[in-house]
């Protein structure tokens, strides 16, 4: 049975007019009860346990682009109820969460409050911090496991994958992407896609990724986090070695985020105004006690572990 949901409702209004094909860019899409298809380019787009499946493209493990991809849609669907109940509390410091509700509510007064988009919005960290904040709230991802978490929260979730993303031009005020960056392989393609799903005078947030200046200094710190993460993940990841350090891609493949790199290649996608902020907001039991001390005194990047950035369009 065919339905058109504008005058039937089964899909949320609010998220069919922001929805375009992610393969031909057509908004000429047609929505029945198990799936959308475009009619421009004949693509089909089902509904897989709840989510309209917009991951459309074919990945292929001998593209490194793709192979990361992958491996995220893997470990994040073998370790999503983990990742909720231990990693982000465990981890974080409760200044670090109110650090993050005061950027989203700032931002919304700032930027507008009608859209806010979530970047591989994992099991809703940010979606749950902006309830309050955002009039309607998105979020993709590829691991429709964590979106099963995520959808207890006020949102409208799809599965996707960022660098092609179901979503018309100019729709969003604030989008974020929340320790995601360190899981993309290609920051262009992800940036080229950003800049255009947002509205002109709209910012991009990026925040919780691993700092590489602070582990120039500081690359020690990172074996010991990398042991006290294995161990205690160890019994709960269910899933290969390799293909979790390929899905945390920057944190494990290479020596982190580079500030001025990804800075550079945020004004070359079209951003503006671009701010580098860094953060050091790990529970004292993750790091020694010493260095997180110091780093609360001494307002330098190399002693910070993580790196985020603000760009508006
Ligand atoms: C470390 S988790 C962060 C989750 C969430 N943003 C948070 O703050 O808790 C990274 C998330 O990015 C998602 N992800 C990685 N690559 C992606 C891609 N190409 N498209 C969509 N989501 C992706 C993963 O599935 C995972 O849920
Ligand atoms: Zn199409």
């Amino acid at each position: 049975m065919e339905l058109n949901t504008r005058e039937n409702y089964i899909f949320p209004e609010q998220l069919i007019n922001v929805l375009i094909c992610p393969k031909c860019k057509s908004a000429d899409l047609r929505f029945a009860k198990d799936e959308a298809f475009c009619n421009n380019c004949g693509q089909h787009f089902p509904v897989v346990d709840g989510f309209f499946n917009f991951d459309w493209q074919p990945r292929s493990n001998s593209n490194l682009k793709d192979l990361v991809t992958n491996a995220n849609e893997e470990l994040h669907d073998s370790y999503a109820d983990y990742y909720e109940k231990s990693d982000l509390n465990q981890v974080f410091t409760e200044e670090s969460f109110l650090h993050t509700e005061k950027l989203l509510s700032e931002s919304a007064k700032k930027y507008g409050k009608e859209r806010l988009l979530d970047l591989g919005c994992g099991t809703g960290f940010i979606i749950n911090v902006s309830q309050k904040h955002f009039d309607e709230i998105y979020g993709i991802d590829v691991s429709r496991k964590s979106l099963k978490l995520a959808s207890k929260y006020n949102a409208h979730l799809v599965c996707g994958s960022v660098y092609s993303t179901p979503f018309s031009n100019d729709s969003f005020n604030v989008i974020t992407a929340n320790a995601t960056l360190h899981h993309l392989y290609d920051f262009h393609a992800f940036f080229e896609e950003v800049y255009r799903i947002l509205k002109p005078g709209g910012v991009l947030l990026i925040d919780h990724d691993p700092n590489a200046i602070f582990r120039r200094y500081f690359g020690w710190q990172k074996l010991l986090r990398r042991m006290m993460l294995r161990k205690k993940r160890k019994n709960i990841v269910n899933c290969d070695k390799e293909v979790a350090q390929y899905a945390d891609y920057h944190q494990f493949k290479t020596s982190g985020i580079k500030p001025k790199k990804v800075k550079a290649l945020l004004a070359k996608s079209g951003f503006k105004n671009v701010e580098v902020f860094y953060t050091f907001p790990l529970k004292p039991d993750q790091f020694t006690q010493i260095l997180i001390g110091i780093s609360r005194y001494i307002d330098s990047p190399s002693l910070r572990y993580l790196v985020g950035f603000i760009a508006q369009k």
